[in-house]
């Protein structure tokens, strides 16, 4: 891949492990915003640092120009989670994966299928070779989350992110390669 950018697909719905993910819609503003005072998004989402608002976030998310994004929704179209993946590179042929759980669903491993739905699709659909997954130390939930998903454990970056409380934390990187066992297997056709 030599682009200036990876080609990403149009917003699509991707299915797996019981959960639909969908692209995000204006009407999903009312369920994220009931959210907005959870600590831990507060902690170590970004849901809670966008200046734009809850509006401003799902607009960004709605349009697949650097990234692709989902909310996971139950057969009610409930919200129990969000994830993307972004931060593609064309010429490494990598991107990263970032998730949430609703905490009135947290608890039963939403996060960890939704990543594994989430990381089948963009192997399937984009021609990147390698996603990573980076969590700071002390959130030891993600790091579970990464580990379950069939992210392998790489090592510990020192002061690498600056998360919304201001400061910069110690991250854990995780890693998933397209050829790992049973990668493509999440995503249903
Ligand atoms: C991290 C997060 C996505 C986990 O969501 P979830 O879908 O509820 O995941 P689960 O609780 O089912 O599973 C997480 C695992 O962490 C474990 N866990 C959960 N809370 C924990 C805690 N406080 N300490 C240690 N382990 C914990 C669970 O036992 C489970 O372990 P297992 O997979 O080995 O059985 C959720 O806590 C969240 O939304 N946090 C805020 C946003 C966030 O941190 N996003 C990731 C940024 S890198």
């Amino acid at each position: 891949m030599t682009s200036s950018s990876v080609p990403l697909p149009p917003p699509t719905d991707a299915r797996g492990l019981g959960l639909r993910l969908r692209p995000w819609r204006a009407s999903d503003e009312q369920a994220l915003a009931a959210m907005a005072d959870d600590p831990l998004l507060r902690q170590w989402s970004p849901l809670s640092r966008d200046a734009t608002g809850v509006a401003g976030w799902i607009a960004k998310r709605a349009v697949w120009d650097d990234h692709l994004s989902w909310a996971v929704v139950d057969d009610a179209d409930r919200l129990l989670a969000g994830v993307s993946v972004w931060q593609f590179d064309p010429v490494q042929a990598s991107a990263s994966v970032g998730y949430w759980t609703a905490p009135t669903q947290r608890g039963r491993g939403v996060a960890a299928m939704a990543t594994r739905v989430a990381t089948a699709f963009a192997f399937r659909t984009t021609a990147i070779e390698r996603l990573t997954c980076f969590h700071a130390v002390e959130n030891i939930a993600s790091c579970h989350v990464a580990t379950r998903a069939g992210f392998l454990f790489e090592g510990t970056l020192r002061q690498s992110w600056r998360y919304p409380d201001g400061r910069l934390h110690d991250e854990h990187l995780h890693a998933l390669l397209r050829d790992d066992p049973g990668v493509l297997d999440a995503l249903e056709r």
